[in-house]
């Protein structure tokens, strides 16, 4: 679980600015008139992406995340009733309302990915990082937390950090990717255990043949 929206919470800034209104105008002309409040969520992404950016360069960095003065802002923006846009932003669980490492990692606990071995990436994690699920580093690199299935089953064990998904996780894998990220490296993403997306480790095993021209 990531922290519940606490709007009095000590961290909460006192105000929000998009830092370029051409991109929010550009958002809101997708709609037809009349229902420009349909761009609430691409808002609410959009704040959440800048807070990230600003995070990425502070020191000590954070990541992604949705201040209430932003969801206030974008109320303004779209007219619309400052509970309903608190309404959506509560409901989702990509939206983060309270602050979180620069990479949050979300480990998937479903059936699948449990039966595959989650509770041993998930501890991977806890071990390497020195926290609880649900918690930050001091250094504000990494947040850990347990989410419901993320939709690459066939891929599991899995986690998502940030916008990309690691497949195949192994524990070891896992501590390395952890290592990598903290150090600046790029690492693939995707499986991690060399298949090509969901095929078989051996190479395919149905339609080998290609169609005759
Ligand atoms: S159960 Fe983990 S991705 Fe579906």
């Amino acid at each position: 679980m990531k922290k519940p929206f606490d709007q009095n919470a000590p961290y909460q800034p006192a105000t929000f600015a998009f830092k370029d209104m051409a991109v929010v105008a550009e958002i809101i002309s997708r709609y037809p008139e009349g229902r420009q409040q349909s761009a609430v969520m691409p808002l609410l992404d959009l704040a959440q992406r800048q807070v990230g950016e600003e995070g990425a360069a502070a020191t000590p960095p954070f990541g992604g995340w949705i201040p209430r003065a932003a969801m206030d802002e974008i109320s303004n923006i779209l007219s619309m009733p400052k509970v309903k846009v608190y309404e959506v932003a509560t409901f989702y669980s990509m939206y983060n309302l309270a602050p979180v490492g620069k990479f949050l990692v979300q480990v998937c606990s479903t059936s699948p990915c449990w039966l595959c071995g989650s509770d041993k990436i998930k501890q991977a994690c806890e071990k390497h990082l020195g926290i609880h699920t649900g918690e930050t580093t001091k250094d504000g690199l990494f947040t850990v937390v347990e989410v419901e299935c993320l939709g690459a089953c066939v891929n599991a064990p899995m986690a998502q950090i940030n916008d990309d998904f690691y497949e195949d996780l192994t524990a070891e894998r896992t501590t390395e990717i952890l290592k990598a990220l903290a150090s600046g490296k790029q690492v693939p993403i995707g499986p991690q255990n060399g298949r090509t997306n969901s095929m078989a480790l051996g190479g395919p095993t149905t339609l080998k043949d290609r169609v005759k021209a």
